[in-house]
């Protein structure tokens, strides 16, 4: 078995979210790890020339040549890694209402037609079945009531997303009100952390 942890913590050792994933990552059992820590490891945006060939490639399944290969070797790479895991573990904080942009840029990368989900028929068909995922987002302010709860499109884009590839089990975690007063703040990491543990536990057992 196979975990990829996906992480997006620019604030580092500051970070909760990075924090709900240490804690995570202390649980996981009889399985091998791999990070992708997408700080560091940058994945690439769609311009005009990796573009075209994903187009030509995926989509009118036409020979490209050896440069368009190269071009889109970083987007080919990251698919590779996230269909060779059975679990995908990510966690990043909330910006300006949504993922922060490496972390679409990362689903845009491994949201390859014919590799992660397909369409026949005018379906579309997740490839990814059988596969778990956790998303884990901090958020300064708090999603839970009207009318706030419309803004929150981090989390609910990360999870569908996920379930858009047909992965079996998608589960999430918003860990809000980053920010909302010290009392909240310790509250919600709290409850958090006890979801993050007992999701572990659920998927590793003891
Ligand atoms: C650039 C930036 C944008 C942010 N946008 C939002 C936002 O739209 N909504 C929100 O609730 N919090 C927002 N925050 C606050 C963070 O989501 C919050 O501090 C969170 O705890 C950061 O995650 P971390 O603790 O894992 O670093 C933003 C923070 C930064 C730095």
């Amino acid at each position: 078995m196979k975990t990829l942890l996906v992480k997006y913590t620019p604030r580092e050792e500051m970070s909760n979210s990075k924090k709900l994933l240490d804690i995570f990552r202390n649980e996981i059992k009889n399985s091998e790890v791999e990070v992708l820590d997408l700080c560091i490891d940058v994945p690439d945006m769609f311009d005009v020339e990796n573009m075209s060939a994903y187009i030509h490639r995926n989509y009118l399944k036409e020979e490209i040549s050896d440069a368009q290969k190269k071009v889109l070797a970083k987007m080919d790479r990251m698919t590779r890694q996230i269909k060779s895991a059975d679990i995908v573990v990510m966690a990043f904080p909330m910006h300006n209402f949504s993922t922060p942009a490496p972390v679409k840029a990362w689903f845009d990368s491994v949201m390859l037609k014919g590799q992660t989900w397909d369409a026949a028929d005018g379906k579309y068909l997740g490839l990814m079945s059988g596969k778990k995922a956790l998303v884990i987002v901090s958020s300064g302010g708090l999603y839970t009531k009207e009318p706030m709860i419309h803004w929150e499109h981090a989390l609910s884009l990360a999870k569908v997303e996920f379930q858009f590839m047909g992965f079996s089990d998608v589960r999430g975690i918003l860990n809000g009100g980053m920010n909302a007063g010290d009392e909240i703040q310790s509250e919600n990491l709290l409850n958090s952390l006890e979801d993050v543990k007992k999701i572990a536990k659920e998927w590793y057992g003891n």
